[in-house]
């Protein structure tokens, strides 16, 4: 039987590589995005369809539960049943805690927090009643260690690599396992934040293991491994996919 993912926040990024790299192993797919974004995700959609996939797209902010719950709503609808989940939705604002304000500690809780307990909820039903599912949650290397104006995305990430944990115990029972990923350094426009100014670029591919910053496309091989059945016996786990900047 095909499986079918649904991946928050696909239009671009890291989720745009997740989505073309689990078409390219045989998924079809719910790709979601807010709505500024409604271009770039149909563009996404076609280079999913190129591939040969069935690909559906879903204009949905996961900071609304009411949006989650239509999602998941749509996903079924557009696709039969739902295998897989990846919470890939995410915002990075940078600021000092001096300059932090609670509107923007909040914003990104709701989103990158709150939207991936929200997307759980609204698909977990279903494959608690197919006894099959797998969530793969982005988290971040912000969750280990983080750098100075993140300490808001820190603390969003950690709380998802948390929820991860806890998630796994719950839904266990059911056959859905529960994975997390940590990202170091990647190229995407989010990525960029840490890596407009050419020495710290330097910085980040000296302490890095491998001397180089993270593609979209390094992501994606974690991803597609935690979606799978290779990972049948593996939950609650969070895995740093950095380059080795972790230990450095
Ligand atoms: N780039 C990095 O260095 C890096 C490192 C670690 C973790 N991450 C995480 O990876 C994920 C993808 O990041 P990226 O680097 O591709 O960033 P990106 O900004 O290029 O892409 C993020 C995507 O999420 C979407 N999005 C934002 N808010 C949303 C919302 N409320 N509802 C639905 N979609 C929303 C955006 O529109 C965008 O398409 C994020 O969770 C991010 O925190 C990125």
């Amino acid at each position: 039987m095909t499986r079918h993912a649904i991946i928050t926040g696909a239009s671009r990024g890291i989720g745009r590589a997740i989505a073309l790299g689990l078409a390219g192993r045989g998924y079809d797919l719910a790709l979601t995005d807010i709505g500024p974004q409604e271009a770039t995700l149909a563009q996404t959609a076609g280079e999913v369809r190129a591939l040969g996939r069935r690909c559906i797209t879903i204009l949905a902010d996961v900071a609304k539960p009411e949006d989650c719950r239509r999602t998941a709503a749509e996903a079924l609808a557009g696709l039969g049943h739902v295998d897989v989940l990846v919470n890939n939705a995410g915002i990075l604002k940078l600021a000092s805690i001096e300059d932090l304000t609670p509107e923007v500690w909040d914003q990104t809780m709701t989103v990158n927090a709150r939207g991936v307990f929200q997307m759980t909820q609204a698909v977990m039903p279903h494959m608690r009643e197919r006894k099959y599912g797998r969530i793969v949650n982005i988290a971040s290397l912000a969750a280990r260690t983080g750098g100075p104006g993140q300490s808001h995305y820190a603390a969003s990430k950690s709380a998802v690599v948390g929820f991860t944990r806890v998630s796994s115990m719950e839904l266990g029972q059911y056959g859905i396992t529960v994975n997390a990923v940590c990202p170091g350094i990647i190229v995407t426009e989010m990525g960029m934040n840490n890596l407009r100014d050419p020495e710290r670029v330097a910085h980040f591919e000296r302490v890095t293991d491998l001397h180089r910053l993270g593609q979209p496309e390094d992501v994606v091989g974690p991803v597609a491994f935690f979606a799978s059945d290779d990972s049948a016996f593996v939950t609650g786990q969070a895995l740093n996919v950095d380059g080795g900047i972790f230990y450095s």
